[in-house]
């Protein structure tokens, strides 16, 4: 059982976890993040703050399988949202590629991750791993499922416009991190967390496998 932590409102959650950023920023740090909906104050507050992000490796969660340079591609997210108005540098942000083998090994080249963002969809998954995904999941090619295609097509001109493919961070990839933050915003979201941090650890609510790290924190606000 998970300990959920209510904030107030959105610009508390972004500000929250900014801080958690923040403070490994202040070191040489490997990070994961997230895109989506949920990170977007994040990464404004993150911006807004003026960090010194030079020495910071990043690994994004997932990619759909799509040209990286579509506007609708989580590679032109990361870089509007906070790449392209950090000094970061590009070399330094890294998107799952195959051969997913060595995409792991460039993650774990070293030590392991420090600090790892997840954000939470309707229908349980963390990264793109859904609903059924083996606990023991690297990064590799997946197919979407269709709550997640109607989910993101919010965000596509229409829902045949979304990729059905993507490439994801496994589940054991992302356990493996030293800290994990989940981010949650909205009451339609609730539920499910509930369940992913209190009920039963079992593959169909991939958030469950969260239950067995020892160092998680979890923000939500609606
Ligand atoms: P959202 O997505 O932040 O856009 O709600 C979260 C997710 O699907 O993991």
């Amino acid at each position: 059982m998970i300990n959920i932590r209510v904030l107030k409102n959105y610009n508390e959650l972004s500000s929250t976890v900014a801080d958690i950023v923040e403070a490994q920023i202040k070191e040489q740090s490997k990070l994961v993040l997230p895109t989506g909906s949920t990170p977007l104050g994040l990464y404004k507050e993150l911006v807004n703050r003026k960090l010194d992000w030079s020495l910071i490796l990043t690994f994004n969660l997932d990619e759909y399988l799509m040209n990286p340079d579509h506007p609708c591609s989580y590679h032109s997210y990361m870089k509007k949202n906070l790449f392209d108005r950090t000094n970061i540098y590009p070399d330094n942000c890294h998107f799952p590629f195959r051969p997913t083998l060595s995409f792991e090994d460039k993650m774990t080249l070293g030590r392991r991750i420090d600090l790892c963002i997840l954000g939470i969809g309707t229908n349980g998954h963390i990264a793109f791993n859904e609903p059924g995904s083996s606990f023991k999941s690297r990064t590799r090619v997946v197919n979407l499922s269709l709550q997640t295609i109607q989910d993101n097509s919010r965000f596509f001109d229409s829902i045949e416009d979304v990729p059905k493919q993507a490439i994801t961070m496994g589940l054991r990839t992302i356990m493996e991190s030293k800290k994990i933050v989940l981010m949650v915003n909205g009451k339609h979201k609730l539920t499910i967390l509930n369940v992913a941090m209190n009920g039963e650890i079992i593959e169909t609510v991939p958030a469950s496998i969260l239950q067995r790290h020892n160092n998680v924190e979890v923000y939500y606000c609606d």
